[in-house]
């Protein structure tokens, strides 16, 4: 498989610096290096430019902090993940703040009628310039992905809405904001947090969510947030959440998505290696991508 690896150095998408050195942080684990032992044909496409805001002005219009400079890089973003996908390489995005992820989807959901998205995450990131708590894009691009929000981040690559409710599966949730639990509840979308993986069971889980996925969507993008893992485990990111998903959990989760073979862009994002213990979330970044990669996507 032809495979190419793109940076995004984005941290303005939140309010703590580091977390665009994610990309070094997971080449320096490395990520080239364990996926051609995969035998897969990688391209590393480097870095999308981030510009870097005028101090005075960080919270822009409509309580969008940085709304500028995070839709220029997601424009960006945008072509190049498409233009790889129309090349028949897999889009591999190493982050960066979550705000990347609305560059991720606008450049692959072109290519597909039903693309399905499995956000695994401690979070919903569903919020918008009105429920958000922080002014924070890195916790809006999955409603931005369903058309909500400003017109700079949901018109993004010229087209709205990208993905629709029904095909999207949230895993590991448990931290969500009112207003994300409204939307939840108004788009019916399916979600998994904690509380059923601890009732079901990682495997169960997997299971249901590759089977539905499988029966409606004709391409799947993985959107990997590691504050999804707890952060006992992975404490390099920058809004850790207590009682995540195990190290083990989440191997499963991606072994059993590389058996069931429906993977088609993938991304991992909010690894900050200043709040990090010796780069072990890249580290752990990087063995879950050898699980995810390992047998059936070659
Ligand atoms: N819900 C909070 C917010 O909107 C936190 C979002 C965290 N998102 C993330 N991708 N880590 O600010
Ligand atoms: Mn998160
Ligand atoms: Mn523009
Ligand atoms: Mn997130």
């Amino acid at each position: 498989t032809n495979m190419s690896i793109i940076g995004v150095p984005m941290d303005l998408g939140q309010s703590r610096r580091g977390v665009d050195m994610g990309p070094s942080a997971i080449r320096y684990a490395g990520v080239i290096e364990t996926l051609e032992n995969l035998n897969y044909n990688i391209a590393d496409l480097g870095d999308v430019a981030v510009s870097r805001p005028d101090s005075k002005e960080q919270i822009q219009e409509g309580n969008l902090r940085n709304l500028q400079q995070v839709h220029e890089c997601n424009k960006k973003l945008a072509e190049m993940v498409d233009e790889e996908i129309g090349k028949n390489r897999f889009p591999l995005v190493l982050g960066g703040d979550h705000s990347i992820a609305i560059g991720s989807l606008a450049g692959t959901a072109k290519h597909y009628d039903n693309l399905g998205v499995i956000w695994y995450d401690a979070h919903g990131d569903l919020n918008s310039g009105e429920t958000s708590p922080s002014g924070n894009i890195h916790g809006m691009p999955l409603a931005v992905s369903l058309g909500i929000g400003h017109e700079k981040l949901t018109n993004i690559h010229e087209y709205a809405p990208k993905v629709k409710p029904e095909n999207i599966v949230i895993v590991g949730a448990r931290s969500l904001d009112p207003g994300e639990k409204e939307l939840i509840r108004e788009k019916g979308i399916t979600v998994y947090s904690m509380h059923e993986v601890d009732r079901m069971g990682m495997p169960q889980v997997m299971a249901e969510t590759i089977d539905y996925l499988k029966a409606r969507t004709d391409g799947v993008h993985l959107s990997l947030d590691l504050d999804g893992l707890d952060p006992e485990e992975a404490p390099g990111v920058g809004t850790p959440v207590i009682g995540g998903l195990s190290y083990r959990e989440s191997h499963l989760a991606m072994e059993m998505l590389s058996e069931a073979d429906i993977l088609t862009s993938a991304e991992f994002v909010e690894v900050n290696p200043i709040l990090d213990d010796k780069n072990k979330t890249a580290a752990m970044a990087v063995g879950l991508m050898g699980s995810l990669f390992g047998e059936k996507l070659k």
